[in-house]
């Protein structure tokens, strides 16, 4: 999800330190260009701004470059010409919508707010910072040859034989001599439902543990494409190949192969690289290319991270057809793959991949990748049919990737039923209600699960002590002494443990929390929080430490294995959310055998269920005004459970722990939308 700049820090530090494999590109581009092109000045015509393209230079390759029709090249022979046709009618409803639009906006209107609206020499800065000039020149040189974007497909296939087996070069560095491997010839996922009818789904997304993890985005992607390689799903999860993927990781990819891709009016021809890695059923294919992944953190700025995720959108696309594995279902989540539903019915719809069918998954409705129309023109290279109101068009002056992703997908899902309720009024729609609205006979929300083999305390690594749902009375305190020990905290069973486990953002609520620390910490209770963001909160929680030392701590990182432990010794885990699409600390914390304090908003109300003290049902304390003094009143219940009636709130413990927080349920209805889109 394109979150706030800050949230870049969440990547897990360690990884982002190490550096990437060192691989020679023979990209077309250098490092530096991208921003450079990112500032088409848009009051410019298409024609001028070719001209004034600073990327001039570089425009020598373009007529060699692939049009988007190229694209499809390498696989022409297998698309069927009259398939291809229905896509077309499929995206019926996107004119309709535009129709009120039209009477509205008519097409000279348009130049006009553009003008106002972006101005040139703003969007131009970060492009000079980004822009050395010495490196320049020599890409340009190597794409210049432009008749090796035609071989890849020739060059991998006769290299195949010569190549070393694919364990033989697991074992040494990646990015070894090009190799095609047949992908499809791969070990076939674990089958455990063998019963329901195959299909074949690329997830394309931004981030994925344990290669990359900001949030939640990547715990779904790793967790979900497991799940449905059970239900018998082949599943592709498309990536980019980021710098601070894990050199770990990186080690054990293998090349697939390469090709080089147009990119919008950039006139340029972009290096793709394939790097596969297959694991536990599920194949991984990262995307290659330096210039666009090679920044350390997944998520920057909208300057840098438009281009990034266009390129990334449509080369995951071409890399389908080039590794001609044409999926029944293409699952894209979040702004950062929405242009693919897009590309996907417009440049693809002539080539194999645009048969597939799409699903868009709505992760967070907040980030959407807002940009001016000229800009988004520029990088995406759609067709002016992509941006009228009822697709990517918002507000006259700019193009929203979301609003176009969710206009031309087959289907919607968001991550819980509530929300997806709540993202159709203004309260929670961030502009996109009536959108959404429009589009609602398609919308549906699944809510997410955890999977039980990254989050068991039975067998989790992290932890001081093992326990389940058998032992977990006798284990859990400690787990609470160890925690307590590992930050500094007074050591005693007797207190009252509190853990908040979040991105530090405007989204989870923190201003509630801030609020009332000092009423939480009555000498019974301490608080655990673990997180990094906005700086106003980190600097809030630091205070608090140096004021309440020994019983509240603010540990301002990304640490999984802390987070682990933290589930495993708290007490109670707070989640009061402005707003929370579903919510996956609440469901880990629930399987720790730790009670979630939750708003009730989104997935938390559809995964918390309110204690009920007269029947003692319940999972965990909601509230459901956004009020400190509710969060507050709700915390007490908490503790006044705790310490008055223990029994009850063992039963309350277990009761979680033994509750369904798997994917299992949730993959199957997945698997029903994928079997609902492809009834053949
Ligand atoms: P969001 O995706 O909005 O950030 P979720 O609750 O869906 O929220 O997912 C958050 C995920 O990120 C959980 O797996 C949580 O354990 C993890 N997480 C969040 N912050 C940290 C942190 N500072 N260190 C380790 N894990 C974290
Ligand atoms: C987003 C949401 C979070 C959700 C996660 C995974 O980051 O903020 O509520 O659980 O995506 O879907």
């Amino acid at each position: 999800m394109a979150r706030e700049k800050s949230d870049s820090a969440n990547v897990k530090k360690a990884a982002a330190e190490k550096k990437p494999v060192e691989k020679e590109i023979p990209a077309a581009v250098s490092p530096a260009s991208t921003a450079k092109e990112a500032a088409p000045a848009p009051e410019k015509t298409a024609a001028a701004k070719k001209k004034t393209a600073p990327a001039a230079k570089e425009a020598e390759p373009t007529p060699k470059a692939a049009p988007a029709a190229k694209e499809a090249e390498p696989v022409k022979k297998a698309a069927p010409a009259t398939k291809e046709t229905e896509p077309a009618k499929k995206t019926a409803p996107v004119a309709k919508e535009a129709e009120p639009a039209k009477k509205a906006a008519p097409a000279a209107k348009e130049a006009e707010p553009a003008k106002k609206a972006a101005p040139a020499a703003k969007e131009a800065e970060p492009a000079q910072k980004a822009a050395p000039t010495t490196k320049k020149a020599e890409p340009a040189k190597k794409t210049a040859s432009a008749a090796k974007k035609a071989e890849p497909a020739k060059k991998t296939a006769s290299t195949k034989k010569k190549t070393a087996s694919a364990d033989k070069r697991k074992a040494k560095a990646p990015v070894a001599e090009p190799e095609n491997t047949p992908v499809v010839a791969e070990p076939a996922p674990v089958m455990e439902e063998s019963n329901l009818p195959r299909r074949s789904v690329a997830f394309i997304g931004s981030e994925c543990h344990p290669f990359v993890k900001t949030g939640g985005l990547g715990d779904v992607m790793y967790a979900l494409p497991r799940e449905l390689a059970r239900l018998n799903c082949d599943v592709r999860v498309i990536l980019p190949r980021y710098a601070c993927i894990p050199q770990e990781y990186q080690n054990k990819m293998i090349y697939r192969g390469e090709f080089y891709m147009d990119l919008g009016n950039t006139g340029r021809s972009y290096y793709v690289g394939i790097m596969e890695y297959i694991w536990d059923g599920v194949v991984y294919d990262f995307i290659d290319n330096e210039e666009f992944f090679s920044w350390g953190n997944p998520y920057t700025n909208l300057v840098d991270d438009i281009p990034k995720y266009c390129f990334f959108s449509k080369a995951a696309l071409a890399a389908l057809n080039y590794m001609n594995w044409i999926p029944d279902v293409v699952h894209c989540h979040d702004w950062q793959a929405a242009l693919v539903p897009v590309y996907l019915r417009t440049l693809f719809k002539g080539s194999p991949v645009g048969r597939a069918r799409s699903v868009i998954t709505i992760h967070n409705l907040r980030f959407q990748g807002v940009y001016n129309i000229p800009t988004i023109k520029y990088w995406s290279g759609l067709p002016d049919e992509a941006f009228g109101m009822g697709a990517l068009k918002q507000d006259w002056v700019e193009a929203n990737m979301l609003k176009g992703g969710l206009a031309y997908a087959d289907r919607i899902t968001t991550v819980s039923g509530t929300y997806a309720w709540e993202i159709q009024t203004s309260e929670y729609g961030e502009r996109l209600e009536d959108h959404l609205r429009y589009h609602s006979h398609k919308l549906r929300g699944i809510v997410n699960g955890i999977d039980y083999g990254m989050w068991n305390p039975e067998t989790d690594p992290a932890l001081a002590e093992n326990y389940g749902l058998g032992n977990v009375l006798d284990h859990k305190m400690a787990n609470k002494l160890a925690l307590q020990k590992e930050l500094g905290l007074e050591q005693d069973t007797g207190k009252f443990v509190i853990g908040l486990i979040s991105r530090l953002t405007n989204q989870k609520g923190l201003d509630l929390v801030n609020a009332i620390v000092p009423q939480v910490l009555d000498g019974n209770t301490q608080v655990v929080v673990l997180g990094t963001g906005d700086k106003q909160y980190e600097d809030a929680f630091r205070a608090y430490e140096g004021s309440y030392k020994g019983t509240f701590s603010a540990c301002i990182q990304y640490d999984e294995g802390r987070a682990h432990r933290i589930y495993a010794g708290a007490d109670a885990l707070l989640v009061p959310s402005r707003f929370e699409p579903c919510g996956l600390t609440q469901l880990n914390a629930m399987h720790y055998g730790t009670l979630p304090i939750v708003r009730e908003t989104g997935g938390l109300k559809d995964t918390v269920e309110p204690y009920n003290e007269f029947n003692g049902e319940g999972n965990g304390f909601t509230f459901d005004r956004y009020d400190a003094g509710l969060l507050l009143d709700a915390i007490n219940r908490a503790k006044s459970l705790y310490f008055n009636n223990r029994y009850h709130w063992d039963e309350v413990v277990q009761r979680d722990m033994a509750k369904d927080v798997s994917w299992e349920k949730s993959a199957r209805q997945y698997k029903d939308l994928y079997l609902e889109l492809t009834q053949w």
